[in-house]
């Protein structure tokens, strides 16, 4: 297929927060926090923008690949929501970078890596982009409701960067929404326009965590299905399972489904949190920081979103 990733960088916000910290303004504790979630800490940005983390993360990720700005062809974010609605955070990047070719947004919530390395892919294959920049960032700490004990402890803010190049590491990529509203969702306010009868201030992220679980363990096993049965391969054949990080619990369903050792499940949670979309890509930057990741290794990725969106692909490393 079309793509080989050949860098990462990432921007991390420097303020840490631990279990204790939150345990210290709302009625939690650190021991349901970690048992519940495999969640320790998470970084929460107090002085930096989104913009910053984006630009860190993908400086990092160029300056790494040995390129300048002027080489990327394409800047593609995957966030939520920006500094601004408009213009959208990859153009900040961009600007930021001194880039010149196109830059724009994409919202698939927590699967936004999977979906913005397929709309890559088509970029790579039309030939119209060479090398394109991805930039998942998400500061979660702005749209969660720190009273609601039920979501302020799952979430951190951050950055990932990945740079992708016409290669033939994608081996397989799908991506699916099952349409859905009501499970995870942050409402957008109505404004003051003098027009609207009942309007609605900016919400707060909102969930069923319990229907949201289920749904990402199902929707875990059943992407893995979908990608052996497509390359002909068995699990016993993937050497990591790259799996969004928003639960410890949901990666230890999913691995009891699949019947794969532990090893083969890297995670990073207990030091994040969930970042949404930035979840795989850091992930991956930190497998290859520390050498676990080999040439030639075979990996899964998997995410599921709101939406609900869901996403899976196979990259062999290297
Ligand atoms: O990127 C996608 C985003 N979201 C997810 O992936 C979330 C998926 N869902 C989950 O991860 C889990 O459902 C949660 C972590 C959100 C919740 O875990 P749970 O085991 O499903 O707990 P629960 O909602 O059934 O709540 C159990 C108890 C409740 O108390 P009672 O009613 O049993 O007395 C909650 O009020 O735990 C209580 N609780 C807490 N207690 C201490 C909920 N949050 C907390 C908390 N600290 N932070």
């Amino acid at each position: 297929m079309s793509l080989r990733i050949v860098s990462l960088g990432k921007g991390i916000p420097a303020h840490r927060v631990s279990n204790d910290d939150l345990a210290a303004f709302i009625d939690t504790s650190d021991e349901w926090i970690r048992t519940r979630t495999g969640i320790e800490s998470r970084y929460v940005c107090r002085d930096e923008s989104l913009t910053d983390l984006a630009t860190a993360a993908a400086t990092e990720a160029i300056e790494r690949a040995g390129l300048a700005p002027s080489d990327i062809d394409l800047v593609i974010g995957s966030t939520f929501e920006g500094d601004y609605l408009t213009p959208s955070l990859s153009c900040c990047v961009a600007e930021r970078l001194g880039t010149q070719c196109p830059a724009f947004d994409l919202n698939a919530a927590c699967t936004g890596f999977i979906f913005a390395l397929e709309v890559a892919a088509g970029f790579v294959e039309r030939q119209k982009a060479k090398r394109v920049l991805i930039v998942c960032a998400e500061m979660m700490s702005k749209h969660i409701d720190w009273h609601d004990r039920s979501t302020c402890v799952l979430f951190g803010d951050g950055s990932a960067a990945v740079i992708v190049e016409p290669g033939e590491a994608l081996k397989y990529i799908s991506i699916s929404t099952s349409p859905n509203s009501e499970m995870l969702s942050l409402p957008v306010g109505t404004g003051n326009s003098p027009f609207v009868h009942h309007g609605k201030t900016k919400g707060f992220l909102a969930m069923e965590g319990q229907k949201v679980f289920k749904f990402a363990v199902n929707v875990g096993a059943v992407e893995l299905s979908k990608a052996m049965s497509a390359l002909g391969m068995t699990p016993e054949e993937i050497d990591y399972f790259v799996l969004h990080q928003a639960n410890k619990r949901i990666i230890d369903s999913i691995r009891a489904k699949v019947g794969q050792p532990e090893e083969k499940f890297p995670m990073n949670i207990q030091r994040y949190g969930n970042i949404s979309s930035v979840a795989i890509p850091l992930l991956l930057l930190e497998m290859w920081e520390s050498d676990k990741l080999k040439s030639g290794d075979v990996l899964f990725l998997s995410a599921f979103g709101a939406g609900m969106t869901a996403g899976s692909c196979v990259i062999v490393w290297g």
